[in-house]
């Protein structure tokens, strides 16, 4: 339904006519401004999970989910991933425009200057069990991190922001290689400022002290496309949980801390953990049919992981991309018949075929295939959200940052439709049944 001419919509509420404004974007739905709508008619909306409220103005990332089209700042992704990296996609989320050579090189500077994290944030992963859940390490070390950086919370300083960014996007690799060395009994690795943002995290993750690492140009270059891919999303359960949390002008790592804890759910940046075990636990493609089944079932609470999006009605073009690098990973790593792929493959063919997916416009997402690359590249299971939190860490910030400075930005409180018992009064316990 178009509704490109209409400028404002009237909703009449017991004979009162009132008449709301139609914001247009540049692209994508236009939206009904129902901000007077509470005062001028004591009416509030009703929408959990937000599926038609937009909760912000923004101009960072934008998707097109019925045809499986996702923009970085205008930039369509695919080219982005062929053309561009990570580091000059961060510059582009958190400034709007692509880096000339020398704003490429002052940002790198600017990002590689504050790699290194406080010694005493070390003392912090001795505290944690040696089976902790590296996420559960990340939501920790990176709340940990607003202590050191108190002065962050002046949120109304620009440049303050801004330093707290470039600490962000820079610690994370850091700190995520911590978790990773951490959990496998391994001495930390001081980050190497000379090398990519990829390489410097797979060099962090990967070397000991006794050996000279060296950095596979191929993962080097399968890391950064997994990080560019990654690093936004717009206002995703994480994303806005980050937003949420800010606005309450809270410390900028606390709320990065938040929205690592939003992203760790299996409905949002687990899902490629959990993909990697539902295909484990598939084993053989005879099984497909009977997983299928189970799907569909509405009895059964089993989904296909790595399958359905929010906005996606269409192929995730996330997905399209990490399907064609798995091919290549695989390839270039000298895996000739990766038997997870082989069944990913097969499953994403049956699914495709049947009517209930189809109905239900049910494609495969991002993290569909991006586990397979991780298990080739030798990452265990459990970093694979950790290395999601990394990317779209400038994701995080550049939306955090953003908000900040929107001068419509208020603190966020959602309203509620209460269900609950009207007021009562207080019974004594002797007298409670
Ligand atoms: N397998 C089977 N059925 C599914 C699946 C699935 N993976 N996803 C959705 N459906 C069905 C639902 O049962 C529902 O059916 P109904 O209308 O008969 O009740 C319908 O499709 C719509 O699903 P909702 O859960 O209402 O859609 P929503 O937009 O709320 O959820 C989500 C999206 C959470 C991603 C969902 O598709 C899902 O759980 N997928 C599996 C987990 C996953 O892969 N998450 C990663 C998302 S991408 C990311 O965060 C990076």
């Amino acid at each position: 339904m178009s509704h490109e001419s209409l400028k404002t919509v009237q909703l009449t509420v017991g004979g009162k006519t009132i008449t709301l404004p139609i914001l247009t974007g540049t692209d994508g739905p236009s939206v009904i401004d129902i901000r007077t709508l509470y005062a001028e008619t004591g009416l509030l909306t009703y929408d959990p999970g937000f599926t038609s409220t937009a909760s912000c103005d923004s101009t960072i990332t934008f998707i097109d989910g019925d045809k499986g089209r996702l923009l970085y700042r205008g930039y369509p992704i695919e080219q982005l991933v062929e053309q561009s990296d990570f580091m000059e996609v961060s510059y582009l989320l958190m400034y709007g425009e692509l880096p000339n050579v020398s704003q490429r090189a002052h940002f790198s500077q600017d990002i590689t200057y504050h790699t290194l994290v406080h010694e005493q944030i070390s003392d912090f992963y001795s505290g944690f069990g040696r089976d902790a859940h590296p996420m559960a390490i990340m939501v920790g070390v990176v709340g940990a991190l607003s202590s050191f950086y108190h002065n962050s919370k002046e949120t109304q300083d620009e440049s303050t922001r801004e330093v707290a960014c470039w600490r962000l996007i820079a610690k994370m690799p850091t700190l995520a290689a911590m978790a990773y060395n951490y959990s496998v009994g391994r001495p930390f690795t001081y980050p190497k400022n000379n090398l990519s943002y990829a390489g410097n995290f797979l060099r962090m993750m990967f070397s000991v002290p006794s050996e000279e690492y060296i950095l596979s140009p191929v993962l080097e270059r399968a890391m950064d496309r997994i990080l560019v891919l990654h690093a936004d999303h717009e206002q995703n359960a994480s994303t806005s949980t980050v937003r949420l949390a800010g606005s309450s002008a809270a410390n900028p790592f606390a709320c990065i801390a938040s929205g690592i804890a939003a992203l760790w759910g299996p409905a949002h940046g687990g899902a490629n953990e959990a993909v990697l075990s539902m295909l484990t636990e598939i084993g053989t493609a005879d099984r497909i049919p009977e997983f299928i089944k189970r799907a569909k079932d509405k009895n059964d609470p089993f989904r296909l992981m790595g399958f359905g999006h929010r906005i996606y009605k269409n192929y995730d073009p996330r997905a399209k991309i990490m399907r064609e690098t798995c091919h290549e990973v695989l390839a270039e790593l000298g895996v000739k018949n990766d038997p997870l792929l082989t069944l990913a493959m097969e499953l994403e063919r049956i699914a495709l075929e049947d009517p209930y997916f189809i109905e239900k416009k049910l494609y495969p997402n991002v993290d569909f295939y991006s586990g397979i690359i991780f298990r080739a590249m030798k990452i265990p299971v459990s970093m694979f959200t950790v290395i999601f939190a990394v990317a779209r860490t400038v994701g995080w910030v550049s939306q955090w940052r953003e908000m900040i400075s929107d001068p419509m930005q208020k603190i966020g409180r959602p309203r509620q439709l209460y269900r609950g018992n009207i007021e009562r009064p207080f019974v004594p316990v002797e007298k409670r049944g």
